[in-house]
């Protein structure tokens, strides 16, 4: 993977999952290396930092492996004077994150949304929607993340060169919380085994966190050739591991671990673990496009095999 990525840019874009993905894959991929002082963040950040964005080189070849935080994926600032007493910040669902200024040239961005539209992380924070000047007060956190979503295809097909950059959106990562959520004594620490049952997911899965998977299967059903798009679906194989996530197990930068009983993460992944088999797949998407372009052009492309 390493080689096929030699002067290439690899970015993930979205909330903490996505940065999960991200250490997996830059493990998985240091593995490979025997130096691993070539290995490095270009701005010397340390990898525990939680904000903005963090971007690991590969010296030996040439190309770096990307995260950017942006978990509503739309601009989430300050709002627009005169806003009603309780707003303290909007979320402006027609302008993307300002880092998509920055992602909009790599070649490969993979996006996750999801798990921060609820009333927990907008609206009960005075985070309301916005759409250009105007507070939308009572539209509901589904219908924002529907716009959100449409917000970010639209930017795809203006902003970005898809015959350069391959898009993929990695589908919504199960939580599993039982008896309570993080912060009311939830619990996934003494599952350890997946779910071996051929329970079928449920549907409040498979729809409203996920809408960004469900927006993108619809939209790759319809004729949209000007935009190229790949889904890399994990939500139900991921459904199956609730054996997976972090529980109490959390080694944060201050904490020294384990978290106390009742505040577990049940919903980030040990690594290794699930997300590692994510960046299999997405290198079986990502191959899948080599091989397909190789194809098309076989004399005009150096990557061709
Ligand atoms: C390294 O990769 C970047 C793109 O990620 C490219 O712009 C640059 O030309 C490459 N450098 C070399 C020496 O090939
Ligand atoms: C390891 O990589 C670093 C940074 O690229 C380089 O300075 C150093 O010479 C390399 N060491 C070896 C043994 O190749
Ligand atoms: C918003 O909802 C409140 C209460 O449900 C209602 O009184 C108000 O008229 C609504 N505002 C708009 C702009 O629809
Ligand atoms: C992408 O490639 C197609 C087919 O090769 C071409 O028709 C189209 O103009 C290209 N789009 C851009 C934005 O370069
Ligand atoms: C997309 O098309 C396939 C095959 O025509 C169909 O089975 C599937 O239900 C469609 N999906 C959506 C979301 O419309």
């Amino acid at each position: 993977m390493l080689e096929r990525l030699r002067n290439r840019r690899l970015a993930f874009v979205g909330d903490s999952i996505g940065r999960n993905q991200w250490e997996s894959l830059l493990c998985l991929l240091s593995t490979a290396v025997a130096n691993k002082s070539s290995i490095y963040e270009v701005n010397g950040r340390p990898i525990t930092k939680h904000t903005g964005f963090l971007v690991f080189k590969f010296a030996d070849f040439n190309c770096t492996i990307e995260y950017y935080r942006a978990p509503f994926l739309v601009l989430q600032s300050r709002p627009p004077a005169g806003s009603a007493k309780g707003v303290r910040t909007t979320l402006k669902l027609d302008k993307m994150d300002w880092g998509s200024v920055k992602w909009k040239g790599a070649d490969i961005i993979v996006f996750n949304s999801g798990h921060w539209w609820n009333s927990e992380k907008t609206i009960r924070e005075g985070c309301y929607f916005q759409e250009s000047g105007d507070v939308k007060m009572n539209m509901s956190i589904g219908t924002a993340y529907l716009k959100s979503v449409d917000t970010l295809l639209n930017w795809i097909s203006k902003e970005v060169d898809t015959n350069k950059t391959q898009v993929i959106f990695r589908s919504f990562s199960p939580v599993h919380f039982r008896g309570g959520d993080w912060k009311s004594g939830g619990s996934c620490h003494l599952e350890t085994l997946p779910d071996l049952s051929s329970s079928p997911v449920s549907q409040s899965i498979m729809f409203y966190p996920n809408i960004f998977g469900s927006v993108l299967s619809k939209h790759k059903n319809g004729s949209s050739a000007k935009t190229k798009l790949e889904l890399l679906d994990v939500t139900y194989m991921s459904w199956k591991r609730k054996d997976g996530h972090a529980s109490v197990y959390y080694l944060g930068p201050k904490d020294g671990g384990p978290a106390p009983l009742r505040r577990q993460d049940c919903s980030h992944w040990c690594l290794p673990g699930v997300p590692d088999s994510w960046n299999e797949l997405l290198y079986a998407v990502f191959l899948k496009r080599e091989y397909s372009l190789a194809g098309n052009s076989t004399a005009a492309n150096p990557r061709s095999v």
